[in-house]
């Protein structure tokens, strides 16, 4: 490691975060070898790219994130767009993969990018597809690029639903104790302020105090989102990524237009699925 990796501290991360690696690098080899034998061309998009790099929890070891996995597909995605918000990822990025004309390395927020700069490139009609990987820490995205993407046809999801963010600082079991800048992060996240009514049920109501739902009910809630007002015709059953005392930390959601990617995501997430915290039990 050098002294500029130093300086940039790489994320720690544990067991379930190196299966989601693992996961989206699964697919993005069959959708990258699916998409060759066609006419069409396919990109593939990192939102919240990272730096390159991330260390291993259990072995203190560097291990490849997100958009280096993507780098070594083959055969090759047409073109790779990689953003992040911090100007020492985007650098550390530049100086990993080198000058290469099929990788674009943007620096900002990827809500503005991908909408304005990124996402108008994978038109549906000019044969254009693309494989979208929407991984930040938290309540950091933006409905609109969701949507953007669903009503697109052309550009399917990975995306992480950050429970952890949402239960330390908005589904409080007294939601009048909530800021309102943090309802409001979830409310950008969600679209609109409807999650109000699917996390606290009106049912068995106990003086004045609503019941507040678990947070599986309100992923489901989510995933409805994601069909009928994105449009993404296929949404299998999230994964629910634990950290090492099993509590739910997010949810890993897989949306698409295609039916043949449905099949290959829910096979990939069967073999995950019942995975315990830290191991294949
Ligand atoms: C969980 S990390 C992504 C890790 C990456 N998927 C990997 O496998 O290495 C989230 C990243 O999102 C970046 N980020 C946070 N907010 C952002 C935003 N609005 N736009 C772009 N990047 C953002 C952070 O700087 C951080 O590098």
């Amino acid at each position: 490691m050098n002294l500029a990796d130093k300086e940039l501290q790489f994320d720690k991360i544990g067991y379930w975060s190196e299966v989601k690696l693992e996961i989206i690098k699964r697919y993005g080899v069959e959708y990258s070898k699916i998409l060759t034998a066609t006419r069409f061309d396919h990109l593939y998009i990192d939102a919240f790219a990272g730096g390159g790099h991330r260390i291993a929890r259990s072995t203190n070891e560097l291990v490849l994130g997100s958009p280096l996995n993507a780098l070594a597909i083959k055969p090759p995605f047409k073109e790779i767009f990689l953003i992040d918000l911090e100007p020492a990822k985007t650098s550390r990025l530049r100086d990993v993969i080198g000058d290469r004309k099929d990788v674009h390395i943007l620096e900002g927020d990827c809500n503005k990018l991908l909408l304005e700069t990124v996402f108008p490139k994978v038109r549906y009609e000019k044969y254009r597809r693309a494989l979208c990987v929407l991984d930040p820490y938290g309540l950091h995205l933006n409905w609109k690029v969701i949507e953007t993407a669903g009503k697109s046809r052309a550009i399917e999801i990975f995306l992480n639903f950050p429970v952890a963010d949402i239960n330390r600082n908005v589904l409080w079991n007294d939601p009048a104790r909530v800021s309102p800048e943090q309802a409001a992060r979830l409310t950008t996240f969600w679209g609109d302020e409807s999650w109000r009514d699917v996390a606290y049920s009106s049912e068995g109501e106990l003086f004045g105090h609503r019941h507040k739902e678990p947070i599986e009910v309100v992923a489901e809630a989510f995933g409805n989102r994601l069909r009928q007002l994105a449009g993404f015709e296929f949404v299998p059953q999230p994964l629910p990524m634990r950290n090492s005392r099993g509590a739910i930390v997010y949810y890993l959601y897989f949306a698409s237009p295609n039916k043949t990617g449905d099949r290959i995501v829910r096979h990939i997430f069967g073999m995950f699925r019942d995975r315990g915290v830290s191991s294949g039990s």
